[in-house]
């Protein structure tokens, strides 16, 4: 589900303009959690449009993206024309053992089938010592875009139509829970940053649209809806983002809290 859903081009376009103000502060975050310089080789799994990739080749780094998606490479490629860009899986990849310095994954984790088995797959390929980062949207219960988000469905979706089977998303912004996870990859020395990252929108109804056009999880529960209920959520979502966002001209500035976690290679 989730190599189809990024396989369409238009919510790869989607994802790549609707998230575009927070995943770019994000991205220097985790260029920052791996010391990206010249002398650094970095992998940038589940690398979407290049918006980490390409904040890693600025600093001088040596890059490699990878993604499952046809769309997003294309969009990457175009965006970072001195990185290389490869698809593939990140659950199961080609390169050789103790390949790379660093491994960066800007908001891919939460997509893996399998949390543990991925980040053991990044292990392998990152040599001893090597640096991990990676982040992930705060979810449920936060306050901010995905906060509301759960928050409207709970109240206001059919609750016989529930996300797909999957991990959670947003369990690794849990210091503990990641730490636990991490190290269990074969990883030390996990840190875990808070990020005030924010989403810019271009009127009330774009946060709506925004995970009904612009991601696969979220879109899947929502276009299930009945129309009726799709409407309340929208309008919800408007609301909040009128009530709690910052207006900035004709659009708004909405919270988007995530986390940056590190860790080095054992
Ligand atoms: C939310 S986007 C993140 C894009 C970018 N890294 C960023 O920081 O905004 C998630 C990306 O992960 C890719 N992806 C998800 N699971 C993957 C997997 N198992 N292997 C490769 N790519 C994957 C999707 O195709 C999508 O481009």
């Amino acid at each position: 589900m989730e190599r189809d859903g990024w396989s369409d081009p238009s919510i790869a376009k989607g994802y790549a303009d609707g998230f575009e103000m927070a995943t770019q502060l994000v991205a220097e975050k985790l260029a920052d959690a791996v010391g990206a310089n010249p002398n650094v080789e970095v992998l940038d799994l589940c690398t979407g449009h290049g918006v980490v990739a390409k904040e890693l080749v600025t600093r001088g780094a040596k890059v490699t993206g990878l993604d499952f998606s046809k769309p997003m490479i294309l969009l990457a490629k175009s965006a970072v024309p001195k990185a290389i860009f490869v698809q593939g899986d990140a659950m199961a990849m080609e390169f050789a053992d103790e390949s790379f310095d660093a491994v960066t994954i800007g908001f891919g984790v939460p997509h893996f089938p399998d949390t543990r088995r991925g980040l053991i797959e990044a292990a392998r390929v990152l040599k001893t010592g090597g640096k991990l980062a990676f982040s992930i949207w705060h979810g449920q219960g936060s306050n901010g875009s995905f906060g509301w988000l759960f928050d409207a469905v709970g109240r206001l979706a059919d609750p016989s139509i529930t996300l797909p089977a999957g991990p959670d998303a947003h369990e690794l912004a849990d210091f503990v829970t990641a730490k636990s996870i991490v190290q269990d990859a074969g990883f030390t020395d996990v840190k875990l940053k808070e990020i005030a990252s924010e989403l810019s929108l271009k009127n009330p109804e774009a946060l709506f649209d925004l995970f009904d056009g612009g991601a696969v999880r979220t879109a899947s529960l929502l276009s299930r809806q009945p129309d009726s209920r799709r409407e309340a959520i929208r309008r919800d979502l408007a609301m909040r983002t009128k009530r709690d966002g910052t207006k900035k001209g004709q659009g708004y500035f909405v919270p988007a809290p995530s986390v940056v976690i590190s860790a080095v290679r054992i």
